[in-house]
């Protein structure tokens, strides 16, 4: 048999990633940057890099869905007698002797080595700087003198990447640039409204620069050809206008066997307003040349890279777990949990399929991504939740978005998706569970962002789950609005005109019998969990200054709304086998064996099976078996079934789609974990631990090297469902709640370390081939080593032992300090 093409394999011991070919079947992209300053990086050098918001603020320019595929980055030509090779392959293409990527955390190191030369690029945003250094090394591994022409290229983006590519006549006419040295300026707009600049920086003599595009790359020719760098000769051009970049030109000799660094260097500046010039025109370079100073030399980036890794291992070193099985390790340990941290900091607006100008942060989206970081960074988990809440308004309802930049909610998309509301209680109480902060109850939170409206935060969770009560069907179930968590089942949409965005359009909602089954699960499941937090509140955890509230009182209130709830979906949402998904308009049927098309939906299994409804009369078991007869295939489960194979009017988006795509019957990673919670809740660890496996990219890796073709170390959105006509694809790499759903069940109900308010509750739901493993928590002020021994059990803890002593119960109560637990099922 001919063997498998591969493109690169795991390196756990570095926690890298490593492509040893660049033609990589999609643009396999890594993340740079933790806080403020962000960059995207293809396995090529293609992408680019944004400051907080990568709408309003990007830095360089890139260029979606082009031709070639990314196209546009930071490149490095190098001319080598009439050889021009860069060492990440593109855009010349020149065939290289030696190629290699390494993705890891939050950097990248690409390598080529052409004709006796190895260039060596280390690319990463050191920990709270703005800025993206690029750490060339050029070493002549040849018996001959070396004499290279160096060029550097990055092309600057006016901003605003949506104007950027719309508004030409304008944009044309505005680019501006200073040259100083080693470095150039880019203040397009700066003499207006802007108070920032950006610029790029080698900390070297240069002996010519080029700042403007068609003069450097020739209008007739590529970024594989610039002329310039064809020629070997510089333009000094000057940018008015037009397009502004930024390129170096270094004239480099090199001994046989010498090797030498250039740090260049992409900043971003902000000034005060009346410091912005230092004359008529000039720009006020203090920061620029301090942040330039900072890092300087080989010595300062090495520390600030060696701070970066030693910044990742803490991170990493909150859970680890060692279970002999390298591919679950290295998931868990690494991949997973850095996937999660770069969903916190993109939310779904910057990646290879989301353009960075479509979305900001979503309020559903960015409560779910907290339970992939919240053991990490708790106080930034704090913050995010606090500004999540802040764009709710006094109904509860809430922004469907919100802009990093301004933290506002955003206009464009608006509120009216139904499901929002139950997450902030689903992301509040991680975070308290997490920390055993409870104080975050008391903040003062504002609506809408409104100064003066502000409530404690405790105040917005109730207003929450009430939203969804006084928002109930004919059936008592929840209303859907204009969608639940599946965007693309638009029940009162009814549209006919291409131009309607299926999620802001609300043609009919008057007199709406859409009722979701997502929506009551998701409330149960969030209800019981509110519940539980008024019970703790009422027994005196919280000192709560602002509230007066009698906490007793609201945990009756909402345990009957909960139960109402459960009796509703046991009487009018259940269909013999599985639970339906919805009501539509008129009040008919969704997911159903009645339906043509669409009989069974996965949401509502999985919401459902994770609030056990009617699991005392086998219908959670009986759900859970129809997913794995109806939903699930080879590569995970889709979405739904039969796919629709025609537009429903009164479904709206979901039917647009062709079969076996997005929520067409796509399988949509993100909810595949709900069912596999719901079968760890049941005990069925044989089953969990087979949907798991489907779709854990280390297990699949081979798949992706062909048939998922996106990146082979993080999940994506979507993988075609068994109605696609190619299943087994894979899209929307990265930015996913996939992320944080997989670490989630993995590593609370799968390895069944679950965080609790009074210490670590202890519940694993394991295959029964599962051998003893042991997990490392760091979990507040203490650190526990957890060992587990299943026995060939897959549910069911039998002797806990804390510090050698027996326990009672399955929660390892909280102490802080060192701790050894011994765990018998
Ligand atoms: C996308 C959205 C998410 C939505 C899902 C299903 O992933 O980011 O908010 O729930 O699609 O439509
Ligand atoms: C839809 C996508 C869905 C996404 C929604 C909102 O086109 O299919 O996944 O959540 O748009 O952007």
């Amino acid at each position: 048999m001919e063997q498998q093409k591969r493109y690169g394999h795991f390196d756990d011991q570095h926690r890298e990633y490593v492509i040893t070919d660049p033609q990589t079947p999609w643009p396999w992209i890594n993340y740079l940057g933790n806080e403020d300053f962000f960059s995207l990086i293809s396995n090529t050098a293609g992408g680019y890099s944004f400051y907080k918001d990568a709408k309003f603020r990007r830095i360089t320019r890139y260029r979606y869905n082009n031709v070639p595929m990314d196209n546009g980055g930071r490149y490095f030509y190098i001319k080598d007698g009439d050889t021009v090779w860069n060492p990440g392959w593109k855009p010349c293409k020149t065939p290289l002797d030696f190629y290699e990527c390494r993705h890891g955390m939050s950097y990248t190191r690409i390598t080529g080595k052409k004709n006796g030369v190895e260039a060596s690029v280390l690319f990463f945003v050191p920990l709270k700087k703005w800025a993206e250094v690029q750490k060339l090394t050029l070493k002549n591994e040849s018996n001959e003198v070396k004499n290279l022409k160096l060029f550097s290229f990055e092309e600057w983006c006016l901003w605003n990447a949506a104007t950027d590519m719309e508004n030409f006549q304008r944009n044309f006419s505005t680019g501006e640039v200073e040259i100083e040295g080693s470095t150039i300026y880019h203040k397009t707009e700066y003499r207006e409204r802007r108070n920032h600049y950006a610029f790029y920086h080698v900390n070297a003599p240069i002996q010519g620069f080029d700042t403007d595009r068609e003069t450097f790359v020739g209008l007739y020719n590529e970024f594989a050809d610039p002329q310039a760098v064809m020629e070997g000769k510089p333009r000094n051009s000057h940018a008015h206008g037009w397009s502004p970049i930024a390129s170096h030109y270094i004239e480099v000799t090199l001994q046989p066997g010498e090797s030498k660094d250039f740090v260049f260097l992409l900043g971003y500046i902000e000034n005060e307003q009346d410091e912005k010039f230092e004359a008529p025109q000039v720009i006020n370079k203090d920061k620029a040349h301090a942040l330039i100073a900072e890092l300087d030399t080989t010595e300062k980036v090495d520390k600030a890279f060696a701070e970066l890794c030693e910044y990742w291992d803490a991170l990493l070193n909150i859970y680890k777990v060692r279970t002999g099985n390298d591919k679950l390790d290295r998931m868990v340990n690494i991949w997973n949990q850095y996937q999660c941290m770069v969903t916190f900091n993109f939310s779904r607006s910057a990646s290879f399929f989301e353009s960075g100008v479509g979305r900001g942060m979503g309020f559903r989206d960015s409560n779910q991504d907290l339970v992939g970081f919240v053991h990490q960074i708790p106080p930034r988990a704090r913050q995010r939740i606090i500004d999540i809440a802040s764009t709710q308004f006094p109904d509860g309802g809430c922004y469907h978005q919100y802009q990093p930049l301004t933290k506002r909610g955003n206009n464009d998309i608006g509120g009216g998706f139904n499901d929002d509301p139950c997450w902030l209680i689903f992301g509040t109480v991680a975070y308290i569970k997490e920390t055993g902060d409870f104080s975050i109850l008391d903040e003062m939170v504002p609506f809408d962002n409104q100064p003066g409206s502000e409530v404690t935060l405790f105040e917005h969770l109730k207003i929450s789950m009430d939203h969804v009560i006084k928002n109930l069907g004919p059936h008592m179930l929840p209303l859907i609005g204009r969608a639940d968590w599946n965007d693309c089942l638009n029940l009162n949409c009814f549209s006919w005109d291409p131009n309607e965005s299926f999620q802001t359009t609300e043609n009919v909602s008057e007199g709406t019998k859409a009722e979701s089954l997502m929506i009551a699960g998701l409330f149960v499941v969030t209800g019981k969990d509110y519940v539980a937090l008024c019970k703790k509140l009422a027994n005196g955890q919280w000192s709560m200054v602002n509230g007066q509230c009698d906490f007793s009182a609201e945990a009756e209130r909402m345990q009957a709304a909960v139960d109402a709830m459960i009796d509703a979906v046991k009487k009018h949402g259940w269909d013999g086998e599985w639970y339906l998904r919805a009501y539509d308009f008129y009040g008919r049927k969704i997911g159903s064996n009645e339906c043509e098309e669409g009989k069974i939906f996965i949401e509502s299994q999985g919401w459902c099976t994770m609030a056990e409804i009617g699991a005392e009369d086998g219908m959670v078991a009986k759900s859970l078996d129809s997913c794995k007869k109806y939903l699930e295939c080879e590569h995970g489960m889709v979405l739904n079934n039969p796919a629709f194979t025609k537009y429903i009017y009164e479904y709206g988006e979901i039917s647009s789609y062709p079969e076996g795509y997005k929520e067409n019957a796509g399988i949509f990673c993100h909810n595949n974990p709900w069912v596999i919670i719901g079968e760890c809740l049941a005990g069925r660890g044989n089953d969990a631990w087979s949907h798991y496996a489907k779709i854990l990219p280390s297990y699949v890796e081979e798949k992706y090297q062909t048939l998922h073709k996106v990146e082979p170390y993080v999940n994506c959105q979507m993988v075609a469902g068994k109605d696609a006509f190619k299943p087994g694809e894979g899209k929307n790499s990265w930015l996913t709640g996939t992320a944080a759903w997989m670490w989630y069940t993995v590593s609370e109900f799968i390895l069944g370390i679950k965080p609790d308010y009074d210490g670590i509750r202890i519940d694993p739901c394991l295959p029964e081939t599962a051998t003893d493993y042991t997990v490392q928590r760091k979990f507040r002020e203490a650190d526990y080593e957890i060992t587990i021994h299943p026995n060939g059990q897959q549910k069911g803890v039998k002797t806990i032992t804390l510090d050698g002593q027996p326990i009672s119960g399955t929660v390892i109560p909280y102490s802080p300090g060192k701790h050894i637990v011994e765990v018998t099922m």
